[in-house]
């Protein structure tokens, strides 16, 4: 069979692309469905774009790569689309836009937009065999038991990253961008759970609160969640994208608090209360008594020194803590690193020296925050792709 395009992976990118792409496309994956991650993200109602998406909440090799991409088809014009199609949607913080109702409209959208164009999609299929001649890429591929042949003009590698291994995310574009000669960067779990000694946080399990988390990178004002194996939460997630094996994250428990101003001011006002009852008032009562077990939070608010005030402010302020590692893929949510942009054209997403190899979505080294940031690289990217082809 010959055809124009062919697309591996039939996730965020990849559906995008194929909408883009037109006749004589051919979407191929190795799921039961397509855009599987698109149906479980963002609990179940997608979190498909951020109001606030700027190329510095992305990471990369490249921090200027992804700029072209993002400019040319951005949030707007992914929320006019979904308004097109009648999928209604809010703000929920920080500029996150999430459909009212399930997820799997935006899944629906993507493949009817993709059908529309004249793309079609084979689910179950596996490519067992590439080769690349003269007429363009010859692809093998299986489907029900059943091998295919395929010749296409383009080739273009959608497959995601290594996250969450168990719903079928494989290395598969890497391989094929190694094979072609193209560099892939060192990967990484992103978006993911940072770890510690067993039973470190155990006894605050379950315990959430507002903090400030900085690893090597921005900091993150946003929920901070204790759990049996480490930190989680908002703000740690955020944090694990810039966090390098064997360093320290800084927590700042107290977000928005003058505590040393507070403390000074009840110091003389309010002397004769214990000074973990005052704490408690401003964090959990939980975390208050965790923390007893590591700082001196014992006497009264009079008897504090300007000496002791400042050490708990800083105590407070900048918690180093050590994690021993991540989840790791099993949790991830996105996966850093990836196919090096320097092979790549900025504009298209085509591989500067194999013509019509494409590379596009989480599979790049393009890695955006928490919040909708990585939906709105894979339709930028998925379009520029497409709108090349
Ligand atoms: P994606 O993973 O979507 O698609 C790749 C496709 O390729 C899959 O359909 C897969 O089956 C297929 N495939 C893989 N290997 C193959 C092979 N060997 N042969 C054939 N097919 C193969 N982002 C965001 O912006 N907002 C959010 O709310 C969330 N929420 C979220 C929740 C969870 C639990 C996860 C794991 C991730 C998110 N994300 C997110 C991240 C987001 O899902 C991710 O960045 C995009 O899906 C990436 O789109 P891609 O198309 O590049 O890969």
């Amino acid at each position: 069979m010959q055809i124009e395009t062919l697309i591996l992976g039939a996730g965020a990118a990849g559906l995008m692309c194929a909408a883009e792409a037109g006749p004589r496309t051919l979407v191929i994956d190795h799921a039961r469905a397509p855009g599987e991650k698109i149906r479980i993200s963002g609990g179940g109602r997608c979190n498909f774009t951020n109001l606030g998406i700027a190329p510095e909440r992305f990471l990369g090799g490249n921090p200027h790569f992804h700029k072209s991409a993002l400019a040319r088809y951005t949030q707007w014009d992914f929320i006019e689309l979904v308004s097109r199609h009648g999928i209604a949607w809010h703000e929920k913080t920080l500029g996150q836009l999430f459909c009212d109702g399930k997820a799997t409209q935006i899944v629906e959208m993507l493949v009817g937009e993709a059908r529309a164009a004249g793309a079609e999609l084979w689910l179950q299929t596996s490519l067992t065999g590439l080769d690349h001649g003269p007429e363009g890429f010859r692809a093998t591929l299986e489907r029900e038991g059943r091998r295919k042949t395929v010749t296409a003009h383009n080739l273009v590698l959608a497959t995601g990253g290594k996250s969450i291994p168990k719903m079928g995310a494989t290395g598969l574009a890497y391989e094929i961008a190694r094979r072609f000669g193209l560099e892939v960067t060192e990967t990484r779990p992103g978006l993911v759970p940072l770890t510690f000694p067993e039973g470190r946080f155990a006894a605050i399990s379950g315990v959430a609160t507002p903090a400030g988390v900085t690893a090597d990178g921005p900091r993150f004002d946003e929920a901070l969640l204790f759990t049996h194996r480490g930190l989680s939460g908002p703000a740690v997630l955020q944090a694990s994208s810039y966090w390098r094996e064997g360093s320290a994250i800084s927590v700042d428990l107290m977000p928005g608090v003058d505590l040393g101003a507070d403390l000074r001011a009840k110091r003389t006002g309010d002397g004769k209360r214990g000074l973990s009852t005052e704490l408690a008032k401003l964090l959990p009562a939980r975390l208050v008594e965790h923390l007893s077990g590591e700082i001196d939070l014992g006497g009264r608010l009079g008897d504090l020194s300007d000496a002791r005030i400042d050490a708990l402010v800083a105590a407070m302020g900048d918690w180093e803590l050590r994690p021993s590692g991540s989840e790791g893929y099993r949790t991830a949510e996105v996966t850093l690193g990836g196919i090096d942009t320097d092979g790549l054209s900025s504009k298209t997403m085509a591989a500067k020296t194999v013509p019509g190899l494409y590379a596009i979505g989480e599979a790049v080294d393009v890695t955006g925050w928490l919040g909708g940031y990585n939906f709105q690289w894979a339709w930028s990217s998925g379009w520029a792709a497409g709108q090349a082809i």
